[in-house]
């Protein structure tokens, strides 16, 4: 059925595991992943960003989940990734969407609590859950990489009166992931000392972890030995993230490990089979690439395999 994402945080804050919210742009991607939970079990969160909605038209990705919570009989929540404003959310709630980020974490404090609880006020109307985020990720624009030591961490002061004042479902954080395959230019390090703070002020309450792909070398690799050049990419190591879903994380987002998952697979079939035209032969490989994926992260990283 498709659900909210109340029930699944409730049970994986207190069984020590994580939700598993991948995004969605596609058909193949969709069922790699939504193949990877019906073998073992796991509730998901499919979560569309808008430029998934842009790509693929809200329509047709609300749809495409429908099959799959047809097909698979799974608790599925569909959730909005970094809405940017109220009117996009309400665009996802009217359009059936179950889950909203309102993503004011670029804003000043107050201008977050008021954009983000005007969203709040809308969803819980209409029985949709709603993710707020204090704290900014570092991240990539352009050619300047932003090194950790320039994001803002979220500031274990600020949480309880955001939560408090705004009424959102989850908190996603700032403790040094980044979005996209450049993570980290050193050693990987994330601020667990932030994060257990935070969790010692809002006990019970579920925290979300963006930019939490491990860009896996085998996916690199294979990326860089078949034509393509990403040197350097670097992810957030998996025991990093299994100590986080222990812990107060209830949510953890990957998008980045199913592109790379997609476009190693798909590199290495065309430079394997130069006379292949049929997208079926190489759509195929790729989405069973990110099922494998994905049926990993879920049994050995999130914990939550069984937990549907
Ligand atoms: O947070 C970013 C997600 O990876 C979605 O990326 O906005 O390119 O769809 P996108
Ligand atoms: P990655 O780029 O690490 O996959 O993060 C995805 C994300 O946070 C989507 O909101
Ligand atoms: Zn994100
Ligand atoms: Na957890």
């Amino acid at each position: 059925p498709l659900v909210t994402s109340k029930e699944m945080f409730k049970k994986a804050y207190e069984g020590g595991y994580a939700i598993g919210a991948f995004n969605v742009n596609n058909m193949e991607i969709i069922q790699g992943i939504t193949e990877a939970a019906k073998e073992v079990n796991a509730p998901l969160i499919l979560q569309v960003s808008a430029g998934a909605r842009k790509y693929a038209n809200h329509t047709y990705l609300m749809k495409l989940i429908e099959a799959a919570i047809e097909e698979t009989g799974l608790p599925i929540c569909v959730h909005l990734d970094h809405g940017d404003s109220f009117e996009l959310c309400k665009s996802c709630i009217d359009g059936g969407f179950t889950s909203v980020m309102i993503d004011g974490s670029h804003l000043p404090f107050e201008e977050n609590i008021k954009l983000t609880k005007q969203v709040v006020d809308y969803a819980h109307e209409k029985g949709v859950v709603v993710e707020g985020e204090l704290g900014r990720l570092a991240g990539i624009e352009d050619d300047v990489n932003v090194s950790e030591e320039d994001a803002a961490f979220t500031d274990p002061d600020e949480v309880e009166e955001f939560v408090e004042r705004t009424g959102v479902d989850s908190l996603a954080i700032a403790i040094g992931t980044s979005h996209g395959a450049f993570k980290f230019k050193g050693e990987p390090k994330l601020r667990f000392d932030i994060l257990e703070e935070i969790q010692k002020r809002l006990p019970g309450f579920p925290i979300v972890l963006h930019g939490a792909s491990s860009v896996i070398p085998e996916y690199v690799e294979m990326i860089n030995n078949n034509g393509g050049e990403i040197p350097g990419a670097q992810g957030v190591p998996e025991d990093m993230l299994r100590k986080a879903a222990s812990m107060a994380v209830c949510k953890i987002n990957i998008d980045s490990d199913l592109r790379l998952a997609m476009t190693g697979t798909i590199r290495k079939y065309f430079a394997e089979n130069p006379s292949h035209f049929d997208p079926r032969q190489y759509l195929g490989p790729a989405r069973n690439a990110i099922k494998e994926l994905v049926k990993h992260k879920l049994i050995n990283v999130l914990g939550c395999a069984g937990k549907a």
